[in-house]
């Protein structure tokens, strides 16, 4: 565990005040409401994330920082296996409103399915707590709406934890962009390729549905956009999309519910013994009695209804312009991206799995032009995410670290993340291209704007 003497040491940070105040409190110390007490945090959404980031590793890094004081979640049985997975003796509750009133937290962690996040940002902020929720904010513009009316009502803040920002290498292309390196940003690359492994799994879960994910549009390329936001630091103005179903769903030839149920195990590639995984048997599988969840659904069933092919053109309102894809079919993963300005490029391939060299660095070149090339080789961080999971929650956890690039995420970038795949998905539906500022109150600006939370 890093101890906080190790981490000031490490990175450098700031001594500062010995109470804390996530979300902001790191950025421009206003006085705390926490009076010197552990913050109280509670959790609804005891799957997977809630269970690791966002449960045990938060209790086993900053015993001294925090203490949760109610889990939530609709299913009885994983919100008892959460408990005893997290290390927590605190109440757990069915009913988010009674865990509300009972615990009242000053924070409200919400890590459940997508399509239901904004429901409890809302209240969280309403009952007074502060909210930190996963990616996506949430799956569309109307709910998109409602957070922000909340937070505006309530005076309450919400941060969004989009821990790609914090990976070293997505840090440091932020830097090299921002130090001027290639002169004006004027077009970005950014191709990003799931494999038939991690790739194959958005299928078998409930991510496979639009009215539960907002499909990967959302779910999964709102990480996308909200590092092309950051890095090109305007805000998006127009999207065109185009997408389909190409592999997954009802391409397939055969299919079962779930392939515990599947009698063409022999033949399937996508075959999966969920029950050798000790962690997803205990929170999924053993818990199928309660609400009739498989967590290896047939990833070429027929109610599947995202696309695996996705592309967009995105126009920024600096004139940046982005050409964007994803595809959930690929041999490997990992992305391929390229910044193109007024006075050189920057290049990456970042192979996540099934690197062609076995490396523990991530490469990106800095060509100027009528100059050589520079390799900037940058080291694996130790947690997720390329190291970026654990750099998140110590500056939320740990009092006195600053934000020198900008890393954190309100609401205001939670939206814009989600409201490029949102129209991408419009665009799809209408086949027109789409202008972020007909779908909320929010205009898009030519200077992104920093939310000091
Ligand atoms: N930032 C990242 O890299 C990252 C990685 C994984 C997941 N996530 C996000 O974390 C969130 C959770 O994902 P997960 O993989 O843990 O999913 P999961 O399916 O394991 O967990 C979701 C939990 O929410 C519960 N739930 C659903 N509806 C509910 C409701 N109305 N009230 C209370 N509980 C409800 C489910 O019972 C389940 O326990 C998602 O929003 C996902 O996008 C982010």
């Amino acid at each position: 565990m890093t101890t906080r003497r190790n981490f000031i040491k490490t990175s450098g940070v700031i001594a500062g005040s010995t109470l804390i105040n996530p979300l902001w409190g790191a950025q421009n110390m206003r006085p705390l409401t926490n009076t010197g007490n552990k913050l109280k945090i509670a959790l609804v959404g005891t799957g997977s994330r809630g269970c690791s980031m966002w449960g045990r590793d938060l209790v086993r890094r900053y015993p001294d920082q925090l203490q949760f004081v109610g889990l939530c979640d609709i299913n009885p049985g994983r919100l008892e296996t959460a408990r005893e997975i997290i290390g927590v003796n605190c109440p757990t509750y069915t009913d988010f409103d009674k865990m509300m009133k009972e615990t009242r937290p000053q924070l409200l962690i919400v890590t459940t399915v997508d399509s239901t996040h904004h429901e409890f940002i809302v209240k969280g902020m309403e009952s007074g707590a502060d909210v930190l929720t996963e990616k996506p904010m949430t799956t569309d513009e109307i709910k998109i709406q409602a957070i922000m009316d909340a937070e505006k009502r309530t005076g309450k803040k919400c941060r969004v934890t989009f821990n790609y920002r914090y990976s070293p290498h997505r840090a440091k292309m932020w830097e090299l962009l921002r130090n001027g390196e290639i002169g004006d940003l004027t077009s970005v690359d950014f191709h990003w390729y799931l494999d038939t492994s991690h790739g194959a799994d958005y299928f078998r879960r409930w991510h496979r549905l639009v009215e539960k994910s907002g499909s990967l549009w959302v779910h999964k390329a709102s990480h996308h956009f909200d590092l092309l936001n950051w890095w090109i630091d305007s805000d998006p103005e127009t999207v065109f999309g185009l997408g389909s179903l190409d592999f997954y769903g009802n391409n397939g030839s055969y299919r079962a519910e779930n392939c515990r149920a599947c009698p063409h195990t022999e033949k399937c590639n996508f075959y999966w013994d969920v029950t050798r995984n000790e962690y997803y048997k205990k929170i999924y599988v053993d818990n199928e009695k309660h609400d009739g969840y498989l967590r290896d659904g047939c990833v070429f069933k027929n109610d599947i209804n995202i696309f695996d092919k996705m592309a967009a053109s995105i126009r920024y309102k600096n004139g940046v312009q982005v050409s964007y894809s994803l595809t959930a079919y690929s041999p490997y993963e990992g992305y391929r991206i390229a910044f193109n300005g007024t006075k050189g490029r920057i290049d990456a391939w970042i192979q996540e799995s099934k690197p062609v060299n076995d490396v523990d660095y991530d490469q990106i070149i800095l060509f100027k032009n009528f100059s050589k090339r520079q390799y900037i080789n940058v080291p694996h961080g130790t947690s997720g995410h390329g190291g970026g999971d654990d750099l998140l929650r110590d500056q939320i956890f740990l009092p006195g670290i600053s934000d020198p690039l900008q890393q954190c995420a309100g609401t205001r970038d939670g939206a814009l993340a989600c409201l490029v795949g949102i129209a991408a998905r419009n665009s799809i539906a209408t086949g027109e291209p789409v202008k972020i500022a007909d779908l909320t109150s929010i205009k898009p600006q030519e200077k992104k704007t920093y939310q000091r939370l």
